[in-house]
């Protein structure tokens, strides 16, 4: 069967494992294959994906804790040392069956291990299938900063397999929705609309809102494969959101990514120049609905500005941001200062 989408490098696939993979990896001459998991993509995913792909069960792998605290350097020698004692060759393929963390971090590993064997991404969160698995963007976090140690890769192919998310929690869920959130407002007004008459996430048939998502995320980095320009629109709400998650990660109370992301991109657009034409109010309320709200307390300020410093969007010490515009695919940047961050989080925490 034909790709959902053919992109220049590599396809990636939507829709029933069972429909593609087979096809896809009879074309392929691969001499070993190798999975990473995290325990629940393990226990909740592993066997769906051998039901689907015809693998065999006794494949070599390793198994990671779950979660972003664990996406680091360590964790990393501890899949690069799976790798050697599997003794995988350059010909192998690596098979990355998780969320964006697993589909980061075994990207990495794989891009790195022997100068980099082919690795395919099977994500299992909505946030993965809707963002982080297309792009070809691999990273982990160092000393507390996020995705500060990485490369551009692309997979040999990805795999969306909706079903995985049967088993995913709804927080995870409301997570990945922030992204879906943030490509309609890049680059699809329809799907905007859909989101905007959305009342709950509950019962959502995922599918629908799949493609059209993924559709904005792949014209963005096959036009900006680099992100020389246009690409850098993918970070908004970033720029804050990233300092927000990265803040929290250590605290009691954990944000995840798009949640994050979620308050984030409250706050750029409270920030976006009136040109831009954003639909701020609409997105307020969007994220009112779907996101407990968060008070981010004044104390918490300088932190966020010197996380915020260590964005590799920023250029000459400036915080830089990246917003879209009412017009599709359409990128302003804008510097930050401490005083629009604590402006904009006032505003937030007022909502
Ligand atoms: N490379 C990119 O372009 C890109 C883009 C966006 C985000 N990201 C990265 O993605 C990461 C966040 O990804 P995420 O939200 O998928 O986090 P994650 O990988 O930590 O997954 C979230 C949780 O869900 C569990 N899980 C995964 N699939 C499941 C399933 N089907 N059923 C039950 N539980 C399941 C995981 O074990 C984990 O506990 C961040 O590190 C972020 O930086 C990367
Ligand atoms: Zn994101």
């Amino acid at each position: 069967m034909k790709p959902t989408f053919q992109l220049r490098d590599y396809p990636i696939f939507v829709g029933d494992l069972l429909d593609f993979f087979p096809n896809w990896i009879q074309k392929q001459a691969y001499s070993q294959y190798f999975i990473i998991t995290d325990e629940h993509t393990r226990r909740q995913c592993l066997q769906p994906f051998l039901d689907g792909t015809g693998l065999d069960s006794d494949m070599p792998g390793v198994t990671i804790p779950a979660g972003e605290r664990f996406k680091n350097m360590a964790t990393c020698e501890q899949i690069w040392q799976a790798m050697f004692d599997a003794g995988l060759d350059r010909e192998a393929l690596v098979i990355n069956l998780g969320g964006g963390v697993i589909g980061d971090m075994g990207g990495f590993c794989a891009a790195t291990y022997k100068r980099g064997v082919d690795f395919i991404q099977v994500p299992t969160t909505l946030l993965s299938m809707t963002d982080a698995a297309a792009g070809g963007k691999l990273a982990v976090d160092f000393q507390g900063i996020k995705n500060a140690v990485g490369l551009f890769k692309n997979p040999a192919a990805v795999f969306v397999e909706p079903v995985f998310l049967d088993t995913l929690p709804a927080r995870e869920l409301r997570s990945g929705f922030g992204e879906v959130i943030k490509h309609a407002m890049i680059g699809d007004p329809a799907l905007w609309d859909r989101i905007v008459k959305l009342d709950s996430l509950d019962g959502v048939n995922w599918f629908d809102f799949l493609n059209p998502s993924i559709a904005v995320k792949v014209k963005v980095v096959e036009e900006d494969p680099l992100e020389k320009g246009l690409r850098a629109v993918l970070n908004f709400g970033h720029t804050i959101g990233h300092a927000l998650e990265s803040y929290y990660l250590h605290t009691a109370s954990p944000l995840a990514h798009g949640e994050a992301v979620a308050i984030g991109m409250v706050c750029e657009a409270e920030l976006a120049p009136k040109k831009a034409k954003l639909r701020t109010g609409e997105l307020i309320s969007i994220v009112q609905r779907f996101y407990p709200h968060r008070v981010v307390p004044e104390s918490a300020l300088p932190e966020l500005w010197n996380l915020m410093q260590q964005d590799k969007k920023n250029a000459a010490g400036a915080v830089r941001m990246a917003l879209p515009d009412a017009e599709p695919y359409t990128l302003h940047l804008m510097d930050l200062t401490y005083e629009d961050l604590a402006r904009s989080l006032m505003v937030c925490n007022m909502l």
